[in-house]
């Protein structure tokens, strides 16, 4: 199956997903990489020479030429299922319209706790003792879609924000690889349509 990762980071998650795209069994293949800035991420893509794109907020008049833009980039690489690893834009009605169903996200904490850009922060600040990792198909809301998988992870004393999120995105590496291969092989309630 062939997969568009999204990224606005470090790409770690996307690292990881190219990572288990290397074993011939794995049945996805990661074909283009796609990020809203030049995002350190792509450097995981180029290196490998995949193709890459960068979609920036601020080039196009207003949100929706965006969107639209986003959608026709992802849409030229014609993916399968489109992973949001770190993807720090809301996308619109453009990508929605076409992907919706076959669009995930991943995020780090068990939705519907902690939503938004700091979830790892708001967790350590209400003092959860056990946060984690959720996989979702994306809808029109903010980490809002159907949860696909979850994982929890502990807090443990001394936590810092970096040190906490390190531990939840070692879960959500494998979480990640687990729920695309499920969601490709048509193996969940929820795959692609
Ligand atoms: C991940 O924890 C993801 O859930 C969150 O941002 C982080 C991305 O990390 N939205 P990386 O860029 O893959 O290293």
């Amino acid at each position: 199956a062939r997969v568009v990762v999204l990224l606005s980071g470090t790409g770690s998650l996307c690292a990881a997903l190219l990572e288990a795209t290397d074993d011939p069994g794995y049945p996805a293949d990661v074909v283009a990489v796609v990020s809203d800035r030049d995002a350190p991420g792509l450097e995981h893509a180029r290196r490998r020479g995949l193709p890459t794109a960068t979609c920036r907020l601020r080039d196009f008049p207003d949100r929706a030429a965006w969107d639209r833009a986003l959608a026709d980039v992802i849409a030229a690489h014609h993916p399968d299922l489109v992973v949001s690893a770190g993807f720090m834009k809301i996308v619109g009605p453009a990508v929605l319209e076409r992907y919706e169903g076959r669009l995930v996200n991943t995020h780090p904490a068990l939705l519907p706790a902690f939503p938004g850009a700091h979830a790892v922060r708001d967790a350590l600040g209400a003092g959860a003792e056990v946060t984690g990792s959720t996989v979702h198909l994306v809808d029109a809301g903010v980490d809002t879609g159907p949860v696909l998988a979850q994982r929890e992870v502990p807090v443990l004393p001394g936590d810092d924000e970096d040190r906490l999120h390190e531990r939840i995105k070692a879960v959500e590496r494998t979480l990640l690889m687990e729920t695309v291969a499920r969601l490709v092989t048509g193996t969940t309630e929820e795959s692609p349509r």
